[in-house]
């Protein structure tokens, strides 16, 4: 049951701790439709109390954020998440451990496991990486990103996003636009809004399709505004250079003039069109600062909010399954 504050905020009654059928959260292929709605119902109610004490599932639980890669905004919203349900967690950075003495993935996960970790989060630059730890570990092990495969929590709390705003996903046009092939955002959001009823168009130039882009049923644009019209949601995705071998965009220039959105570009979509953005972004680049700024319209702050709620709801029902 969802109900409208004055504020215009969609939010579901209150549900209880999600249990999932896997042990591990690795992707968002293979989930079920009951599973992914029970992690928004979820994500909701903590969005909707978003402070101390509302669950201790994390209680005398321990978790460990394993960073490979980069991160700002998803380490710190995993380290909230775990605090806010009385979890400690502990931050293992990449740039001060023993990997840059030459350390193998698997003799760290060795490591760590051996200290008896409930929760392993790990970003890493290889596809299959999350996978690889999940089979050498104790642990339940949270994929935050491997490389271009997938980024559960991140399609999790988009999708948090969209359901807190409009109430639905089922029946959305949006269009996901920019460097798909890098982008394991893109993939795991197709999954996830396709699994929960949405219409969905890739807008990209040829050189950023990925290769198996026939099997995940969807629209491909090349076109940029022909790919985003009528569309409710136009999602911008990050050129993903640390992946790319250099030849597939002219220019950054030219590129925003072909692919990149700006107001008057973002006409062609439905006239009330929201518009997202997983972060970090380069203004300028795929999107322009005054329609990333739009409060009317941008919901890239909010995408940032929820990012908590969402890995809450996903770290209290890793732990559930484990009591
Ligand atoms: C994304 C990622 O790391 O895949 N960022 C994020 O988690 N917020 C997208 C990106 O890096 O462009």
């Amino acid at each position: 049951m969802t109900k409208q504050d004055s504020k215009g905020v969609h939010s579901h009654e209150i549900t209880g701790p999600v249990a999932l059928t896997s042990r591990h959260l690795l992707g968002i292929e293979g989930m079920s439709p009951i599973e992914i709605r029970s992690l928004l119902d979820r994500g909701h109610m903590f969005a909707d109390n978003p402070h101390d004490g509302v669950s201790d599932a994390l209680k005398g639980k321990t978790i460990i954020n394993l960073f490979y890669e980069n991160s700002t905004r998803t380490r710190v919203s995993f380290e909230l998440a775990a605090k806010r349900l009385g979890g400690s967690v502990l931050n293992i950075s990449v740039a001060g451990s023993s990997v840059k003495k030459g350390e193998t993935l698997l003799d760290t996960a060795t490591t760590l496991n051996a200290m008896h970790p409930d929760i392993l989060v790990i970003r890493h630059n290889c596809s299959g990486a999350a996978l690889l730890l999940s089979q050498h570990v104790d642990a339940a092990v949270i994929n935050a990103g491997d490389g271009r495969h997938e980024h559960p929590t991140q399609a999790l709390l988009d999708a948090l996003t969209i359901r807190r705003r409009i109430g639905r996903i089922e029946g959305l046009k949006i269009a996901i636009c920019g460097d798909i092939a890098n982008s394991r955002v893109a993939r795991s959001n197709i999954h996830l809004l396709g699994t929960l009823g949405a219409e969905l168009q890739l807008v990209c130039p040829v050189t950023l399709l990925p290769a198996d882009i026939g099997n995940m049923g969807v629209s491909v644009y090349t076109d940029f505004e022909a790919g985003i019209e009528g569309c409710d949601i136009v999602m911008m995705l990050r050129l993903q250079t640390e992946r790319m071998a250099g030849t597939e965009t002219p220019s950054q220039r030219e590129y925003f003039n072909l692919f990149g959105l700006d107001s008057g570009k973002l006409m062609r979509a439905a006239p009330k069109a929201l518009v997202m953005h997983p972060g970090p972004m380069n203004r300028g680049v795929e999107i322009d600062s005054a329609t990333a700024d739009d409060v009317e319209k941008s919901l890239i702050r909010t995408q940032v909010e929820m990012g908590v709620a969402a890995r809450m709801a996903c770290l209290e029902a890793l732990v559930t399954r484990q009591t």
